[in-house]
């Protein structure tokens, strides 16, 4: 698997992938919204292809404080065969690059089985905090 820098022109076979998955896609993943996250991070958000074709994404981010990690995705037919870790600790590489201190991902509930996979590569649940969300009008 060969991992390139995300581009505007992947943007729905990436949201296949992300579908494909069951990942929940809402007002933030809009070509519009995607491209401008793009802006902000455009070496954190990151693709994995075999053979041309796109079969890992993972859209990482840096708010100036701390890093996010949103929207990793295998696609089936290639899971558990270590791309998802290939593709993690090449964005890991690249949050140490920019000086990153800590870098926070959400996992929802239904998706619990993941945290292993997470945990395999360094991460660790935090019971200490509880997530809170406001919409702007
Ligand atoms: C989570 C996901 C990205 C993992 O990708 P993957 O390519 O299958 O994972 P890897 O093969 O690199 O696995 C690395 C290690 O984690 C383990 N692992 C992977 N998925 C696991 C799971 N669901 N439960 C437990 N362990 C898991 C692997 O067995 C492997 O262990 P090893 O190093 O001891 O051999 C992939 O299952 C996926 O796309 N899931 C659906 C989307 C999703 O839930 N994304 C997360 C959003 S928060």
């Amino acid at each position: 698997m060969e991992i390139h820098n995300f581009s505007i022109d992947m943007y729905k076979e990436v949201c296949q992938l992300w579908e494909v998955n069951g990942l929940s896609l809402g007002a933030s993943d809009t070509e519009e919204q995607v491209a401008r996250a793009l802006d902000y991070n455009p070496e954190l958000f990151i693709v994995g292809k075999i053979d041309g074709v796109i079969i890992a994404v993972v859209m990482g981010a840096f708010d100036g404080r701390r890093g996010y990690v949103h929207h990793l995705a295998v696609n089936p037919a290639f899971q558990k065969k270590g791309y998802g870790k290939k593709l993690m600790l090449e964005l890991h590489k690249r949050f140490s690059k920019k000086e990153v201190v800590k870098v926070h991902l959400f996992v929802e509930i239904e998706t619990e089985g993941v945290i292993e996979f997470y945990e395999k590569i360094g991460w660790h649940v935090r019971d200490d905090l509880i997530m809170m969300s406001y919409v702007p009008k």
